[in-house]
């Protein structure tokens, strides 16, 4: 079960004014089609990681804890391609000791990470774990591609787990999870990993940055959430009207809008912070946790249903009864926090 939730965003923001004076795009063309009017990004020289251990911090004193047995960092971007970020954010939160590992699932990373770590605490292995959704899409987004650099931002947010019974403030699951590997040319960065490296030449500025067949992905995002979503309702034994707040991946504002109503959730019953942060990958989920933890706007054991989609292809949805939290710092605050 949850018990400790937060969130941080760098302070450098995008807005869309600022992209229009460099960027063949416009203000109006970003919001009506994806609802975001800025962004966080980081600055020249910090990573991943420095977002991981500020969100990871937050998340560790809501939970009035400063160990854990595990801490498991899910991103799209680690630091480097070898070691695991996880590590590395362990030790600079004091943590030396815990088991230590990155899980990649790409957008839907933090509902893989839940299912990972509640495996983690059912077996014994851990009591308490700390999971990190945390990624910087500024790092493989080509500045140039106006079609993704608008819709992507970075982030971390965080959440601690422990043991506790299933009907309990704070517990998560039963969770659906898939993946669709036929579809992996849909999202990508092509360049960087094994295939080519062992590959003659030097590859192209497109291969070495994101790329994604944005319509088609729109498509299956709908599709693939409101399945999965309606399969952990169904194990949870929950109706779509039993659903007090949807939080789905925060991929496109009109994507969430279709989700919800697809689901026959009311669409204010929909989390969404897309508007200030964008698509933060892995963390765009305990971000939008952390917002509505701050705001103290879901009920203790309210029903609370989590959605994503992503690279992989990969899906995954789980149930969550809403933890029973102090007011945390909202994600924006930085709050003595230095991101590096
Ligand atoms: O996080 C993982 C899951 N991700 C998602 O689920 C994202 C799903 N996809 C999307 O959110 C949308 O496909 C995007 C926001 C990425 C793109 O929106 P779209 O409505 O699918 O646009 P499009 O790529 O089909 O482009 C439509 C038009 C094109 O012009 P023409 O060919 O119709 O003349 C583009 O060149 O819009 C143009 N365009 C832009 N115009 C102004 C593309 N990007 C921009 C831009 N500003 N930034």
């Amino acid at each position: 079960m949850i018990c400790g939730l937060g969130g941080f965003v760098p302070p450098r923001t995008v807005t869309n004014e600022e992209l229009e004076t460099r960027l063949h795009t416009s203000d109006d063309w970003i919001r009506t089609r994806t609802g975001i009017r800025s962004r966080h990004v980081i600055e020249a020289g910090q990573a991943t990681s420095d977002l991981a251990v500020a969100a990871g911090r937050r998340a560790l004193d809501s939970a009035g804890t400063q160990s854990v047995d595990a801490v498991v960092v899910v991103t799209t971007t680690p630091d480097r391609p070898c070691p695991a970020t996880a590590p590395a954010v362990a030790g600079r939160l004091g943590l030396t000791g815990a088991a230590a590992f990155d899980l990649n699932a790409v957008c839907t990373g933090f509902v893989y990470g839940l299912a990972t770590v509640a495996g983690l605490i059912a077996t014994g292995v851990a009591d308490r774990a700390l999971l990190i959704g945390a990624d910087t899409y500024s790092t493989i987004v080509d500045p140039e591609d106006r079609t993704n650099a608008v819709v992507f931002g970075d982030g971390a947010g965080a959440v601690v787990l422990r043991a506790g019974a299933p009907t309990e403030p704070g517990a998560v699951g039963p969770f659906d999870l898939g993946s669709d590997g036929t579809g992996e040319e849909l999202i990508m960065v092509a360049a960087g990993g094994s295939r080519q490296r062992s590959s003659p030449g030097e590859p192209s500025r497109s291969d070495r940055h994101f790329s994604m067949r944005g319509q088609e992905v729109f498509r299956q995002a709908v599709t693939r959430m409101t399945t999965s979503a309606n399969a952990a309702l169904h194990a949870t034994g929950w109706k779509a009207d039993d659903v007090d707040h949807l939080v789905p991946h925060q991929a496109n504002a009109r994507i969430l809008r279709a989700v919800a109503a697809e689901l026959g959730v009311p669409g204010e019953r929909c989390v969404s912070n897309i508007e200030s942060v964008g698509n933060t990958g892995a963390a765009s989920i305990p971000l939008a946790l952390a917002e509505a933890a701050h705001h103290q706007n879901i009920q203790t054991s309210g029903r609370v249903l989590l959605t994503a989609f992503g690279g992989g292809l990969t899906w995954g949805s789980c149930t969550l009864r809403w933890p029973t939290l102090s007011k945390i710092e909202h994600p924006h605050d930085i709050g003595g926090i230095q991101a590096s």
